[in-house]
């Protein structure tokens, strides 16, 4: 029995009422069809359709959810079909399903030319638990303390070069910051002409991937084999790049003796042994190095640029901001609250996808094998049942009334939740507390950034412009 049916026999138990509202509990969901079917969606020609949902990426998951409600239909390419929905209902049943029946790795196949084909991003079934498995220790939440000294001095050294007065975009410095990061604490880097080195091809490739004409490009041009200077061509030559000191450092650690002092994650993987006794092969720590490097540099300098974005535009939760940091407590929960507030009104990644192996009942729809399933973190945390004026930048809402497990999901769920999901929320603190008291922020009255795509994520189309005075 599916989740929906439970539910709609029994709509008591399993409904996501927790926290809610009253007034506003889901209404019992309908009875599915008998066969397979999918929701309404826009019937626009595929190019226009992926053109808008590439280059407006808001208004058009607005638009569309205005006019078809709570699951719709795109269809972006002959082998792309997607059921995008904003069911909490849904959420649950994504998250909780049978990891066989909705595969998440075949939905990341366009990750594939820059993960490579061994990444947990790209697994899915007994492989891609496996490689979880390897990889989850070095990422829990009590080792994460760990790192936060390396964090807190690298933030304070890009922060000091900031200038006073002058606006500037905060992306790039975010960026700077996370990836330092990143290599420090990932790959154990710590020679500052070394991480240059390592550096400077990594970020060039990154910055390849993220930049919107070329993710056209690259989604309407054919991947076998290309010109050099197609954009295949130029792509595959900075993934090259990337591979040869990728592979450098990891030789360069192999041949280290054991137990050589260090506590950075590159050197966990390393050691890291399946219940077989088998390691990491030099393959696989290289798809995982691109993996993390991936998923955890650009992702978390966005959802800084975004926090700074809605901080400067709200001086009042910056001046709460501000003293509870002079108040110097540890745990910080409104600091806290501020992240997450942040995380839902601006998800940098905004949907997770799963490929569907057999016809899956949700929400009164059976969806057929063969399509995705995209559960919408974006749509999802603009619900006004959930969230009321969820337009609203408010991070009392997690202090109060903090959302439920289906409800609130910039990391995703389930079997597939981010591995970083730790790492990146305590990265976010360190971070943002250096900056505030380093400097202060000046509050503005301008317009909300609008939001562009820049590789994975959803990133401030200015670069989230702050000016900064001395603290
Ligand atoms: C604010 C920052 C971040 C956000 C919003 C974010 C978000 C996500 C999301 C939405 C997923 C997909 C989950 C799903 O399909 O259900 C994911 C997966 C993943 N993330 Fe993150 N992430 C962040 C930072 C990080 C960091 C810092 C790392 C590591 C250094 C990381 C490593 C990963 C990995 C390895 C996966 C794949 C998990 C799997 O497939 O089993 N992420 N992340």
């Amino acid at each position: 029995m599916t989740a929906s049916s439970i539910a709609a026999r029994n709509p008591g138990t399993i409904e996501l009422t927790v926290n809610k509202p009253a007034s506003t509990a889901t209404p019992a969901t309908p009875a599915a069809p008998a066969t397979p079917a999918l929701p309404p969606g826009p019937s626009t020609p595929r190019p226009v359709l992926l053109g808008r949902f590439i280059l407006r990426p808001t208004s058009f998951l607005d638009d569309c959810a205005r006019r078809y409600g709570d699951y719709f239909t795109l269809r972006l390419s002959e082998e792309r079909t997607m059921v995008i929905t904003s069911d909490p209902e849904a959420v649950k049943t994504v998250f909780t399903g049978d990891p066989e029946q909705m595969l998440a790795g075949k939905n990341n196949e366009i990750l594939r030319p820059l993960l490579g084909d061994r990444s947990v991003l790209l697994l899915d079934g007994a492989a891609h638990l496996r490689q979880r498995r390897l990889m989850l220790p070095p990422f829990h939440g009590e080792r994460m303390k760990a790192y936060g000294e390396t964090m807190r001095a690298v933030a304070e050294r890009h922060v000091a070069a900031w200038p006073h007065g002058p606006e500037f975009a905060a992306a790039p410095t975010m960026q700077a910051i996370t990836l330092e990061i990143i290599l420090r604490t990932v790959f154990g880097l710590e020679d500052p002409a070394r991480i240059e080195r390592v550096g400077a091809p990594l970020r060039r490739l990154l910055d390849a991937s993220a930049s919107q004409p070329r993710l056209l490009a690259l989604q309407v041009t054919s991947s076998k084999n290309p010109r050099p200077r197609s954009p295949w061509g130029r792509f595959n030559a900075l993934v090259a790049a990337a591979d040869r000191v990728v592979y450098e450092e990891l030789h360069e650690r192999r041949a280290q003796p054991n137990g050589s002092g260090h506590d950075d994650i590159l050197s966990l993987l390393l050691e890291a042994r399946d219940e077989d006794g088998q390691p990491l092969t030099d393959l696989e720590l290289r798809d995982e190095l691109m993996t993390l490097l991936l998923a955890g540099h650009e992702t978390t300098a966005t959802a800084l640029s975004w926090t700074l974005e809605r901080l400067v535009r709200h001086p009042d939760v910056l001046a709460r901001l501000l003293a509870e940091r002079r108040g110097g407590e540890e745990a910080a929960p409104y600091m806290e609250a501020t992240i997450k507030e942040a995380l839902r009104l601006r998800p940098v990644v905004t949907a997770v996808g799963r490929h569907l192996t057999a016809p899956l009942e949700v929400g009164g729809h059976l969806l057929p094998a063969g399509v995705t399933i995209n559960p919408s973190i974006y749509l999802l945390h603009r619900r006004p049942d959930l969230y009321p004026e969820p337009d609203a930048f408010r991070p009392e809402r997690f202090l109060d009334d903090p959302p439920g497990t289906y409800q609130w999901i910039p990391f995703g769920g389930g079997v597939r939740r981010c591995l970083g999901a730790s790492f990146a929320l305590f990265e976010m603190k360190i971070v943002l507390g250096a900056i505030l008291d380093q400097v202060a922020l000046v509050p503005q009255q301008c317009e909300d950034e609008s939001v562009t795509r820049r590789a994975i994520t959803f990133a401030p189309k200015r670069g989230a412009r702050i000016a900064v005075e001395p603290a």
